[in-house]
């Protein structure tokens, strides 16, 4: 009772007081905006736009879901691993494309986000993990590692990729034991690995005894030139994680994605998602696999790299055309976006704040920086764009660029709530 007459109940005395939330949640720093300006021509995403979503099939699909024998089943409780008929589908169809072998399997995830998150928390679990990452390098994985109490090995990109040399230095540093890759049009640059250098990667890997982890989100997105293996198909030994998703090709809500990896660690995945969230929601899997099978998938990744194409073009035109001498960015051949770094002293920062006066949204190479502040470049996002909003968007940025080197200012903008940025 001693404790009870401490509390103060008597009537009137309880009053509104100020939480102070920075002492209840010390170490969380929020880094997704409140708010945003009004915007008209958004670079800032690395999302497919919803005017090209397959909505007639969707509602067709869902509608046969919803009636199928199997609904009782899809609405119960299920599996950590995911929702059966999916899982079956995705092994099979990467084991037929080489990329799952005998000892592998596979657990579904919500994004690949998610399944980055349950490797930062194993591997934070673990101990002391160094996790070589790109530089620079999607921003989800800074924070999920950071956040996981990993230390981050950046290494720099150029344009064919993570840098060989400087990721052999890496991993001849003590403790180095995974390194995090995305082969093909990699968030923010867009560059791709060459085949040469893929397999110099994995013959590293092999060499020092490292975990591979190939994130395969994009290799789909590829609207000119020739396919190459992933990582993992080139790995002999079978221990490449391989990390892939539905959102750049189908539905990004639908929040489903997939890790194919030896048993054990799928095993340990499988353990770290059932306690994060059970498993993923059923409706979504059971929706994307009617999707798959029916054919209306591959539909509408041939749609897709067609529309990709032509937006590819248009930045990479857009940019010859309209940016400042001096300026120079990548050239992929797929995926959704773009690195361009402009002439010095502009600053990506300062420039986004003018760019936004007049509705241009980007996102700031620092947003992506593991180390190298990169505070001259920035991700176009083209992926989400028509081409004359490209073409549009860019040469407004490149006439703002013009101005902010040549030193003029001017003024400020209001706040709407902002979507995820990925
Ligand atoms: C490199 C990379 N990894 C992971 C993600 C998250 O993907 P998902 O929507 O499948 O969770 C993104 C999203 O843009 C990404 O670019």
């Amino acid at each position: 009772m001693a404790a009870l007459n401490a509390v103060d109940r008597r009537p009137g005395s309880f009053r509104k007081k100020a939480l102070h939330w920075d002492s209840v949640f010390p170490s969380q720093e929020p880094s997704v905006l409140p708010g945003g300006s009004p915007v008209e021509i958004s670079f800032a995403s690395s999302r497919p736009p919803e005017r090209s979503f397959p909505l007639e099939a969707f509602r067709r699909l869902a509608e046969e879901v919803a009636q199928s024998e199997s609904v009782a089943e899809i609405l119960q409780l299920g599996s950590p691993y995911g929702y059966r008929p999916l899982r079956r589908y995705l092994l099979a169809e990467s084991q037929e494309a080489g990329i799952a072998r005998a000892e592998d399997d596979l657990l579904i995830t919500n994004g690949c986000q998610q399944a980055l998150d349950l490797l930062a928390r194993l591997l934070g679990n673990s101990g002391e993990a160094t996790v070589v990452v790109e530089d620079p390098v999607y921003h989800g994985l800074v924070r999920v590692f950071e956040g996981s109490g990993c230390a981050l090995s950046p290494v720099p990109v150029d344009e064919n990729g993570i840098e060989m040399a400087a990721l052999e230095k890496a991993l001849a540093g003590q403790g180095t034991r995974v390194v995090m890759v995305t082969p093909s049009f990699q968030n923010p640059t867009g560059t791709t690995l060459p085949l040469e250098r893929r397999k110099a990667i994995v013959e590293l890997i092999q060499l020092t005894g490292a975990v591979l982890v190939e994130n395969d989100i994009y290799s789909e997105l590829r609207y000119q030139g020739n396919s190459l293996p992933t990582l993992k198909q080139l790995d002999a030994t079978g221990n490449t994680i391989l990390l892939r998703s539905y959102s750049k090709i189908a539905f990004p809500g639908l929040r489903v994605g997939w890790v194919v990896a030896p048993r054990p660690v799928v095993a340990r995945l499988a353990e770290a998602k059932q306690w994060a969230d059970l498993h993923s929601d059923h409706l979504s899997q059971a929706i994307l696999l009617r999707f798959a099978q029916s054919g209306e998938l591959a539909r509408h990744l041939q749609r897709t790299c067609r529309e990709g194409k032509e937006r590819l073009e248009a930045v990479l035109q857009a940019c010859e055309r309209y940016l400042p001498p001096g300026s120079h960015w990548t050239r992929p051949e797929g995926g959704m976006s773009l690195w361009v770094t402009l002439p010095t002293p502009l600053d990506t920062e300062a420039l986004l704040k003018r760019a936004r006066e007049w509705g241009i949204d980007f996102l700031p190479g620092s947003y992506f920086s593991a180390r190298q502040m990169h505070r001259g470049s920035l991700r176009l996002g083209f992926g989400g764009l028509t081409p004359e909003a490209i073409t549009r968007g860019v040469e407004i940025l490149g006439t703002v660029a013009e101005e902010e080197l040549a030193g003029r200012a001017t003024a400020s903008a209001s706040l709407e709530p902002a979507v995820a940025l990925v």
